[in-house]
């Protein structure tokens, strides 16, 4: 097969988003073995190859369609976005969907010893950030006037170098922060790990396999909250049991051999069953329940 007619996929190289990327990719079956230089995970059982990329160049490789798939955050997505548009340069990059991972938002954060009262309080400050369209289009709407001082990382020690009084930096568990005495405040942008896609019409046979992928990514994003669940039940706790059943369309109803007033009953619930649902099953006649993961599923 020739090199054009692999689908390339760019994720980040390392990061939060680096292995959560990977895992998806293998839970749609891909099958890698990592080149050398660990820049490239060549696809051995599909025509996909894996680029590992900075997360920030990620939209631009699908931009000049270099890649046709890339794994980002909506963080770096919409800052580049932003950029293009301010640039009169038209961005060509589709987001497809939200990827459940890599969760993290864009924030201001203060100094620990900073009298915050409300956004008013920004008015007139330097905040410092790697996100100056971001940070820039948020002043606009909620109409603060501050100046964005852009630096190119390290943003945390910007107030305690004197190169600005606040910050706008992502957070995730919030330890940077901490470790820097500043605390956040107010959220600019809530961020996920997202798919974006190139506009670019693909050959046919790479088209196929972009869809094929896409249709695997939204069966896996579907069995991770899906359940299988099995329990008995009296035939009478029926409609409540199937009430409680969560996210479950029509579960199969078998008859149990000798119990003519008992069932079993299988249901796929599509979403998480805890343990409080299995204790309400329970307190409704339920008996022998029994919850499995489900590996795959296609709709
Ligand atoms: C962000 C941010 C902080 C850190 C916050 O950087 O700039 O350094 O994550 O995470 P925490 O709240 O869990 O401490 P990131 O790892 O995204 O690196 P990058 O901006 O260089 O890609
Ligand atoms: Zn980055």
């Amino acid at each position: 097969m020739d090199k054009e007619a692999r689908l390339r996929v760019a994720i980040q190289k390392t990061g939060r988003l680096t292995d959560h990327s990977l895992d998806l990719l293998v839970r749609c079956g891909l099958k890698y073995s990592r080149g050398k230089d660990q820049l490239l995970c060549y696809g051995e059982n599909m025509p996909l190859d894996v680029l590992l990329m900075r997360d920030d160049d990620i939209p631009d490789l699908i931009q000049e369609d270099v890649c046709d798939l890339g794994i980002v955050g909506l963080n770096v997505v919409e800052e580049k976005r932003l950029g293009f548009l301010a640039r009169n340069v038209a961005p060509l990059f589709e987001q497809l969907q939200a990827l459940d991972f890599g969760r993290c938002r864009l924030a201001i954060a203060v100094p620990d010893a900073f009298r915050w009262e409300s956004i008013e309080s920004l008015q007139g400050l330097r905040i410092a950030t790697t996100y100056p369209n971001l940070l820039g289009d948020w002043l606009r709407r909620v109409g603060v006037a501050a100046e964005v001082v852009t630096l190119s990382g390290a943003v945390e020690i910007a107030p305690r170098l004197g190169r600005a009084d606040v910050i706008c930096d992502l957070v995730s568990t919030g330890s940077t922060l901490t470790a820097n005495h500043l605390r956040e405040v107010v959220t600019v942008l809530e961020s996920q790990a997202v798919l974006i896609r190139t506009p670019v019409p693909l050959p046919a046979a790479k088209e196929t396999w972009l869809q094929r992928m896409l249709l695997r990514i939204d069966g896996v994003q579907q069995v991770k909250e899906s359940k299988y669940i099995l329990l008995h039940a009296p035939r009478a706790a029926l409609p409540e049991i199937r009430r409680l059943l969560p996210g479950s369309e029509s579960p199969t109803i078998i008859p149990l051999e000798g119990t003519p007033d008992k069932v079993a009953v299988h249901a796929v619930c599509r979403e998480n069953v805890f343990w409080e649902t299995l204790e309400s099953l329970k307190a409704a006649g339920a008996t022998a329940l029994l919850v499995l993961p489900v590996e795959k599923m296609l709709a």
